[in-house]
């Protein structure tokens, strides 16, 4: 008789214990998750993609800055694009035999290939960056690319396009197809393609408008499923002269040219100081006109830096963060957003604007800023 009870004492303390340590799982089990549960979390459940980009650094060394960016990238966000990686400059960094016909062979597909494969392990949205831009082109092309006629500048720019997206057909989501082609109210003229404003090619046809549509048109031919966007920097605001521009050619280039474009990339490279309630609704003004006319306009390459003498503070960078996050993601055209630059030891800005920097969601460390809390909350309150 003692015997069983203490056989079912001993059971109930067991039970008791377990249930403790159960307890205690489930709690620390949480603790973990608020820590690692990513950006991406949130973004899922909401249909959105919150991306990042894969420097040159990390490109070359995954394990660069002991693994941190790595992980960071792989834990916070579904989208992905490479800082430099598929700029012409490094796909065609030798001369092809022929550039007026551009073969698969004569492109570093190696650095594509090592894109989808990192980007599919992780399941991120992949972005392509960039086909035609005026600059970071191969130092061969910058010497040849003045004496070519305005066909051959189309010969090339087909076919290097052609190939391109077929090779990457089905595997990248979506293209920049051209970059950076406005200046303020009108196209850039210091171009390697500028010819083609002045020349006509050998059907007769004259001018930017007919080549960036044939561009649009190559882009798609290789890959009917693609999305393909103009991207630019300072075209983000409403009512701009340079976005005033911008919306007016891209809706000419689909209706009057059918150039099969899905959307713009708003680059979004923001000063903090210039990112008040009303910059930021004119923003959501431009992706509502974009969205009217049927374009999609994602923010492609969002950083906010601080520079010397400005005065606002990290919480101010968190609240500039939130209002565009939420600014943009609440309406149904912008799908994406991408941030330049991992953590502030992984962004352009430091190089680029001199006195600047503390541009990105994590700090020197890698550790989360206020202004990650700003893009979580925004996509939490989504
Ligand atoms: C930047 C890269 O981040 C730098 O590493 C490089 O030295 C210069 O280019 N607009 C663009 C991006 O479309 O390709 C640029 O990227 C930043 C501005």
């Amino acid at each position: 008789m003692k015997c069983k009870v203490l056989v079912i004492l001993a059971t109930l303390l067991l039970i008791s214990c377990s249930k403790d340590s159960a307890d205690e799982n489930i709690i620390h089990n949480k603790e973990i998750d608020e820590i690692t549960v990513g950006l991406k979390t949130y973004a899922i459940e909401k249909g959105k993609f919150i991306g990042n980009l894969m420097r040159d650094g990390m490109f070359d060394n995954l394990q660069v800055n002991n693994g941190l960016t790595d992980n960071l990238l792989k834990t916070e966000y579904n989208a992905l694009v490479l800082g430099n990686k598929m700029k012409m400059s490094n796909l065609l960094r030798t001369r092809p035999q022929d550039p007026f016909n551009i073969k698969i062979g004569d492109i570093n597909t190696a650095n594509i290939d090592k894109f989808i494969a990192y980007a599919d392990k992780y399941d991120m949205r992949k972005r392509g960056h960039v086909m035609i831009w005026y600059n970071q082109i191969p130092s061969w092309l910058k010497i040849e690319a003045p004496e070519w006629s305005a066909q051959q500048i189309y010969d090339f720019s087909k076919s290097y396009i052609l190939v391109l997206s077929s090779y990457c057909k089905g595997k990248i989501d979506e293209w920049d197809v051209i970059n950076e082609a406005i200046v303020n109210n009108g196209f850039r003229e210091d171009t390697w393609y500028k010819i083609v404003n002045t020349q006509a090619n050998s059907n007769g046809e004259i001018g930017y408008h007919n080549y960036f549509a044939y561009l649009f048109k190559w882009a798609r031919l290789g890959d009917p499923n693609v999305e393909l966007f103009y991207n630019d920097y300072n075209i983000e605001a409403f009512g701009t002269s340079k976005n005033n521009f911008m919306r007016t050619f891209v809706k000419k280039l689909k209706s009057d040219y059918s150039a099969p474009i899905d959307g713009v990339g708003l680059q979004s490279h923001f000063k903090i100081n210039l990112t008040t309630n009303d910059f930021i609704s004119r923003v959501g003004k431009t992706i509502d006109d974009l969205g009217e006319s049927n374009f999609i306009a994602n923010i492609t390459e969002l950083d906010i830096r601080i520079c010397n003498g400005d005065t606002q503070t990290l919480e101010d960078q968190k609240k500039a963060y939130k209002n565009i996050v939420s600014t943009a993601f609440s309406r149904d055209n912008c799908k994406t957003i991408l941030i330049w630059g991992p953590s502030d030891n992984d962004s352009w800005i430091n190089s680029h604007f001199e006195g600047c920097g503390q541009a990105t969601p994590h700090d020197e460390n890698f550790n989360r800023k206020p202004a990650y809390f700003g893009i979580q909350e925004a996509l939490m309150a989504l």
